[in-house]
């Protein structure tokens, strides 16, 4: 009996340490942060990652991750702030604008919240020498509201998507146009000239959805700890009863 009971509390403590073993590995691997990970986490993306993708800055960012002490801030248009644009817009640019495109969405720092609030303009982005007149970005801050302006459209910076050590990664409402690419806010996108390809406007590949059964798999695991700590224990009681002398 003695034994029985024994060997059912080792059976248990087993189980135990397996379960802290298991919730010890369920955050993701730590290590450099992955710009594209992160996005698609997100679930509504879609757009800038392939943007991302196709001028290989998702590569650029990964790596400057790796090397940078100042950081990273990258905003992020969802996927609807690409389908509000002129059709074409992107489409019609060349591979070395669409690089600039996605570059001015990237400050070569990290930046909180609070410090958009004291930054001077314009911002240093990734896309040129803003010092020079390059690619200039302004911010414009009321109470916790920030705005960014290229001189061609007005963004908000909706909310944060991810924030560690040197990686900011902000959420916002519109592409950033920039004013060395589509010119004065008087014509803001150049006609079209194809139909849109590389990047249709279709809704976005169920990443949200990926992003729920991940959510949902993880909850059916602990559950299913739950349930055979409950089975152990009733185990445990069953021999501890039956096997009484
Ligand atoms: C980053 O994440 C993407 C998507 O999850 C993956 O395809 C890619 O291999 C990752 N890159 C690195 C360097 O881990
Ligand atoms: C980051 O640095 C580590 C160690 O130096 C290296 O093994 C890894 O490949 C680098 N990753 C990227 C994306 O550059
Ligand atoms: C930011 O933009 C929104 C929408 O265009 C506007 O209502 C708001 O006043 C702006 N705030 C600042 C601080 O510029
Ligand atoms: C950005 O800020 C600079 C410096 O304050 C200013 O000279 C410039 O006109 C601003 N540009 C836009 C588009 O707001």
């Amino acid at each position: 009996m003695t034994s029985l009971l024994s060997f059912s509390f080792f059976l248990l403590f087993m189980f135990f340490l397996h379960c802290r073993k298991t919730s010890a590995q369920a955050p993701p691997a730590s290590g450099p942060p992955n710009i594209t990970a992160i996005l698609e986490k997100g679930g509504q993306f879609t757009m800038f990652i392939r943007l991302l993708e196709s001028t290989q800055q998702d590569d650029q960012i990964n790596t400057q991750l790796n090397n940078t002490n100042q950081g990273l801030t990258v905003f992020a248009p969802a996927d609807n702030a690409f389908s509000s644009l002129k059709s074409g817009t992107i489409n019609s640019l060349s591979d070395q604008e669409k690089v600039r495109l996605v570059q001015f969405h990237v400050l070569p720092t990290l930046m909180t919240m609070s410090q958009f609030q004291t930054a001077s303009n314009p911002l240093r982005t990734q896309a040129g020498n803003s010092d020079a007149g390059e690619y200039p970005l302004n911010v414009t801050t009321a109470g916790n509201q920030v705005n960014l302006t290229t001189g061609v459209d007005d963004a908000t910076v909706a909310n944060s998507v991810f924030s560690s050590a040197n990686l900011a990664v902000y959420q916002v409402d519109k592409v950033l146009l920039p004013l060395d690419i589509f010119g004065t806010s008087a014509s803001p996108a150049p006609a079209p000239s194809k139909p849109e390809k590389e990047l249709p406007a279709d809704t976005p590949k169920g990443s949200s959805a990926d992003a729920t059964k991940v959510d949902t798999s993880a909850a059916a695991l602990s559950l299913n700890h739950r349930a055979l700590t409950v089975v152990s224990l009733g185990v445990t009681i069953f021999a501890a009863v039956a096997f009484r002398p």
